[in-house]
């Protein structure tokens, strides 16, 4: 595999397909509580993504083969120290439950990724703020995008931010190029040292993915071969959005209608 370069066009239908995985995060917010099912989240979503948005969930029969199912769902939903790749079923969600919706749509042929932590009811003090340092920690990578900067700088900056905070980077999961193909060239880490890795260029496009631990940073697989938990058991946390590398910078293609980006 190798890095694809969007053309202008392919550039505006990506910011298409940003915009509508934008949009579910946005409509399905509400529905997050107390209460609710994983699988009531997951059947809003599908249902808003294919009748509305005109759009294909591509989770949905995902990355099967290799002796793994494909996956089940058209959402992952990750809740408490599940770090990604949750599968949405029957639980419910309890006060004070964080939850990491992750949602890919593809429009046109082209894939928009985007996540974000809801909390049901009131978080405790540390949910809040290990979901806060990661959200950060994706900007602080994000803002270092640009023509000549490295990959080295995004992974070395969100790194910065979390262990800044006290909190640990997981290694085994990455952001990654996006495109026609959901997962392709680069890797984004996010980690590293500054300087280093694939050099930016404009029309590239890729994925700010981290999830950050409060506690240490391994993980294990579950034997339904996509849940990702904590080794630990501690609380785990993750934002993404899709970016563009623009002549001067960076264009956040999966920004919510009202989302501001910190300084
Ligand atoms: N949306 C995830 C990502 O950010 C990938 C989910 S793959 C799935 O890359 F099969 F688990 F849905
Ligand atoms: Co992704
Ligand atoms: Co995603």
């Amino acid at each position: 595999m190798s890095v694809t370069i969007k053309t202008p066009e392919e550039q505006r239908l990506m910011l298409e397909a940003g915009r509508a995985a934008a949009s579910v995060l946005s409509m399905i917010a509400p529905h997050v509580k107390p209460g609710v099912t994983t699988e009531a989240l997951n059947q809003l979503c599908h249902d808003y993504i294919v009748n509305e948005l005109k759009g294909i969930p591509a989770p949905l029969n995902y990355g099967g083969g290799g002796g793994r199912q494909p996956f089940p769902k058209s959402i992952c939903t990750s809740v408490n120290h599940v770090v990604c790749h949750g599968i949405p079923g029957e639980k419910q969600l309890k006060r004070g439950d964080t939850i990491n919706i992750d949602v890919t749509v593809i429009k046109d042929g082209f894939h928009g990724d985007t996540s974000q932590m809801f909390y049901a009811g009131e978080p405790s003090v540390l949910a809040r703020r290990l979901s806060e340092v990661t959200r950060e920690a994706m900007f602080a990578g994000i803002r270092k995008v640009r023509p000549g900067a490295r990959l080295g700088d995004i992974g070395y900056a969100v790194q910065q931010v979390a262990e800044a905070n006290g909190y640990s980077v997981v290694r085994e999961y990455c952001g990654h190029g996006i495109g026609r193909v959901f997962h392709e060239d680069p890797q984004i880490l996010h980690y590293g040292r500054p300087g280093t890795g694939l050099e930016l260029v404009p029309g590239m496009t890729f994925t700010v993915e981290p999830m950050l631990n409060a506690g240490r940073q391994d993980v294990r697989l579950l034997p339904d071969g996509w849940t990702v938990v904590t080794k630990d058991h501690s609380l785990s946390a993750q934002w993404e959005h899709t970016v563009l590398v623009t002549n001067t910078g960076y264009e956040i293609l999966t920004l919510r209608a009202d989302e501001k980006v910190p300084h």
